[in-house]
């Protein structure tokens, strides 16, 4: 494993990123983000009235009651895809962190994370991605209530995991209160209590990726050379799926199109030898 520091913008920094690669087993095992609620999420369609909300970063924006939403995957990713232009962050806004759960159902562990995110209102989102034909019933006092996103089956291995992990990120970003994302399972648990995990990641200057190169078969043996130019041999790169990233990251990876539609035509499972996307994605897409 080599450290990785991540803390520009791909698309302003064209030569290679200076990462700071750290696996992370806080964050293997470990949790998520959040961010702000956003006026889009209830009915996009409502941006078209006259703006009648100011924005007072100092207050958490109100949580809105459904993150249900009728966007097309194109749609949603645009949205997420926007960045501000002035570099500095205004002093009287309160970071969340989004807390990104891909699940297939019932999330096992949640008395555990309720426990977890009591007492700390305004400081996390949470945004669940279940298999769309999940209907369990989340109790109107959890702190999961309300938090599912329009979902799309996932199956193990395939090109399905990164795009929900894309769209889980994408929901978040409409919040833009969110500052810090943690992609996590349904069989994470945090380690450490909210306090100390907010106080971490609100003041850490990187994003926390594994990321790994060598020639064995379960990692360049996966590469497929019809991906070069944009991705060569030595771009290869595996890491565990489960990440915390920066919004910077965050949004570049929302807006990837490129390195995506390569890994949806040359990385799929189904091939000799099968290639998991979601090992190779996020840490390939920073590498390359
Ligand atoms: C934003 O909210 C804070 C806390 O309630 C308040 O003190 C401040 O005056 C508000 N700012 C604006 C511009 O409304
Ligand atoms: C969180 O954990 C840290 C380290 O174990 C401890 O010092 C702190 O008091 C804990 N905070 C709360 C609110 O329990």
């Amino acid at each position: 494993m080599k450290a990785t520091r991540q803390d520009r913008s791909k698309a302003t920094n064209h030569a290679k990123p200076h990462y700071l690669i750290c696996s992370c087993l806080l964050f293997f095992f470990a949790f998520a983000l959040g961010m702000v609620s956003n006026p889009y999420l209830q009915s996009h369609r409502e941006l078209c009235k006259p703006c009648e909300t100011s924005l007072n970063f100092s207050l958490p924006a109100p949580e809105p009651v459904s993150l249900m939403h009728d966007m097309s995957e194109e749609e949603l990713l645009w949205r997420a895809s926007f960045a501000p232009k002035i570099g500095h962050v205004l002093s009287s806004r309160v970071p969340k962190i989004a807390f990104l759960f891909l699940t297939r159902g019932d999330l096992p562990l949640a008395p555990f994370w309720e426990e977890f995110f009591k007492g700390h209102d305004g400081l996390y989102s949470i945004y669940m991605h279940p298999d769309p034909a999940y209907s369990g019933l989340v109790p109107r006092n959890s702190v999961f209530f309300g938090r599912r996103i329009p979902s799309k089956p996932v199956r193990w291995g395939q090109i399905n995991v990164i795009e929900a992990e894309r769209r889980l990120i994408a929901n978040a970003l409409l919040d833009s209160s969110n500052e810090r994302f943690v992609l996590l399972s349904e069989s994470c648990i945090p380690l450490y209590n909210f306090s100390m995990i907010y106080t971490y990641l609100v003041n850490s200057d990187v994003s926390y990726v594994g990321s790994f190169h060598d020639t064995t078969p379960g990692c360049l043996g996966r590469y497929n050379p019809a991906m070069a130019p944009q991705i060569t041999a030595e771009q290869w790169h595996k890491a565990s799926q489960w990440v915390e990233i920066n919004r910077a990251l965050a949004v570049e990876i929302v807006s990837d199109e490129k390195y995506l539609s390569l890994f949806q035509k040359f990385c799929l499972i189904s091939w000799k030898p099968p290639c998991f996307s979601d090992e190779h994605y996020i840490p390939t897409f920073m590498a390359a």
